[in-house]
C-alpha cells in the first residue's frame, strides 16, 4: 500500500464534485482527533491515521418529510452524503424492511416485548444493500470506473448486484473458503469474483493495497468507508420510526468489523438531537461467534485494546479477527450499560432453527449468531426481560443452508399411500 492515505485520485489530479454531491455532508471528521478535512474519498485523518466520519450540517428535518419520501433508505436522504437527486440513478432501493412484533420467540425467551428487525428482505438479501447504496452513490459523484470490495459473501453480493444495475465493472474478493451460495450469490452478477487463499483479513490488506495502487477503484469499504459506512444508519432510523417514533430500550446487533453496530447508534443520537425522537436511555448489546470473537473477548477482559484472532466459525459472514470499528463497539456497549457477548457454533444452529420455528423467518449464521445472544444475554441476566428489545436479523438463511442441513430434514420418507403416512405416525 501507498502509505496510508488511500485516494481515488493520483495527487497531480485534482477531484471536481458537483455541487450537492454529497447532500447536506459538510466534511470528513476523524473519529480519534476530531481534524475535519474535505469531502472526497478518503478514510484515514492525515494528522494521527484515526478512521474518518462524515460531518453533517442537517439545518432542520421532518418527521412529515421523510414520512412522504419513498418507502426505501432515500426516505432519510436528508440524513446520508448522498445528492438530492439519488433516487433518478439506478440502484437497488433498499431498505424500509419489515419490523417484525416476535411475539413467539418473546414467549419462548422469556421477554415482555420483543421485534425483529428483519433485513433478509433486502435486493440481495442482506443488510449491505444499503451501506452499498450510499458507496455507489459516493463511487458516481468521485468518478470510480470500478467498483469494488473485500468481503466476508453478503457485501460481495450486494456491491456485484448493485453494480450491474448501475452499469459499473466491479471487481469483488472474497476468502476462497467461502460457502457456495454466497460466490454463487456474487458471482451471477459479476465476471470478476475473486476467490483468494486467505481469511478475510488476508483479503481486506490486499484491497487496501490495490486501493493504493489503482487510482480509480472504488473499494466500498476501503477508501470509500466513511460514505459506505453511513448506509447501516437507516436501519435506525426506520427502528425508530417503525416504533412509531421512538427509540428501543434494548437492541442486540451482529458485530463482524463492528461498522453496523456504531451507525445504528449514531444514527438513534441523530434523531434525538434533530428532534425527530425523545431521548431515552437505549441499551446497545453486540453478538459474535465464539470462533471470531476479539471484541466479547475485550469486553469480559474489561480492557480497551482488540486482540485479532484467526476466525474458525460457521459464522462466516461475521469472521473477521481484525475489526475496524472494535474499539467504538467497546464504547458504544459499555456508555450505553450493554454488552459484546459470544456464542458457540451449537447455539448459533440452534438459534436459527428456534427463529424459524417460532416467527417463519429464515436467518443466516449472522442472525443465528444475534438471536443466540439474545437468548444468553436473557439467561445471564444482561439483558432485562421486561424492557422493550430490538433484534436485528441481518441476512438470510438460504445462503448459508449447510450451517442447519444436518439439523433439520424430512421426518419420515414414505410411499405414496395413505397406508405408510399412517404407519409413520405423522398423523
Ligand atoms: C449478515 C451480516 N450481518 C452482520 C455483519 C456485520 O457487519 P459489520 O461489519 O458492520 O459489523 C455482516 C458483515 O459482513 C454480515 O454479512
Ligand atoms: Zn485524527
Amino acid at each position: 500500500m501507498n502509505g496510508a492515505f488511500v485516494s481515488l485520485t493520483t495527487p497531480d489530479q485534482t477531484l471536481t464534485l458537483r455541487d450537492g454531491a454529497f447532500g447536506r455532508a459538510t466534511c470528513l471528521r476523524c473519529r480519534e482527533c476530531g481534524a475535519t478535512r474535505d469531502l472526497g474519498p478518503h478514510y484515514a485523518c492525515y494528522e494521527c491515521f484515526g478512521p474518518l466520519e462524515i460531518g453533517y450540517d442537517f439545518g432542520t428535518v421532518t418527521r412529515e418529510q421523510i414520512e412522504a419520501g419513498p418507502a426505501n433508505i432515500w426516505r432519510y436522504k436528508a440524513l446520508l452524503p448522498v445528492p438530492d437527486d439519488i433516487e433518478s440513478s439506478p440502484n437497488l432501493e433498499p431498505g424500509f424492511t419489515r419490523l417484525l412484533e416476535a411475539r413467539n420467540l418473546a414467549a419462548e425467551l422469556g421477554l415482555t416485548k420483543l421485534w425483529v428487525k428483519d433485513d433478509s428482505t433486502n435486493p440481495t438479501n442482506s443488510f449491505k444493500d444499503r451501506v452499498v447504496a450510499c458507496a455507489l452513490s459516493a463511487a458516481r459523484e468521485f468518478g470510480s470506473t470500478v467498483f469494488a470490495c473485500p468481503s466476508t459473501g453478503n457485501l460481495a453480493n450486494a456491491v456485484a448486484a448493485a453494480g450491474a444495475r448501475a452499469g459499473i465493472r466491479t471487481v469483488v474478493f472474497i476468502p476462497s473458503d467461502l460457502e457456495t451460495p454466497k460466490q454463487v450469490n456474487s458471482a451471477i452478477f459479476t465476471d470478476n469474483l475473486v476467490a483468494v487463499d486467505g481469511t478475510y483479513d488476508d483479503v481486506n490488506k490486499l484491497a487496501s493495497e490495490i486501493a493504493g495502487e489503482d487510482p480509480g477503484w472504488a473499494f466500498v469499504n476501503v477508501n470509500v468507508r466513511p460514505f459506505y459506512a453511513e448506509g447501516s444508519k437507516t436501519l435506525g432510523y426506520e427502528i425508530a420510526e417503525q416504533l412509531g417514533w421512538r427509540l428501543p430500550d434494548q437492541v442486540v446487533i451482529p458485530v463482524a468489523s463492528g461498522s453496523q453496530l456504531t451507525k445504528v447508534h449514531k444514527a438513534f443520537r441523530e434523531l434525538v438531537e434533530l428532534g425527530l425522537v425523545e431521548d431515552k436511555p437505549c441499551r446497545i448489546f453486540g453478538a459474535q461467534a465464539q470462533g471470531c470473537n476479539p471484541v466479547a473477548t475485550a469486553y469480559k477482559d474489561g480492557v480497551d485494546a482488540i486482540r485479532p484472532v484467526k476466525p474458525d466459525t460457521i459464522a462466516k459472514s461475521l469472521a473477521i479477527g481484525n475489526p475496524a470499528d472494535g474499539v467504538y463497539v467497546l464504547d458504544i456497549a459499555r456508555a450505553t450499560d450493554g454488552a459484546v457477548e459470544e456464542v458457540d457454533d451449537e447455539q448459533i444452529r440452534d438459534a436459527i432453527v428456534l427463529l424459524a420455528r417460532t416467527e417463519g423467518i429464515f436467518t443466516e449464521t449472522a442472525g443465528g449468531t444475534t438471536v443466540a445472544v439474545l437468548k444468553k444475554l436473557v439467561e445471564t441476566g444482561q439483558l432485562d426481560p421486561t424492557l422493550e428489545t430490538v433484534v436485528i436479523n441481518t441476512g438470510h438463511g438460504l445462503k448459508t443452508l449447510d450451517a442447519v442441513a444436518g439439523s433439520v430434514g424430512p421426518r419420515a420418507t414414505i410411499a405414496p399411500t395413505y397406508d405408510a403416512f399412517t404407519a409413520a405416525g405423522i398423523a
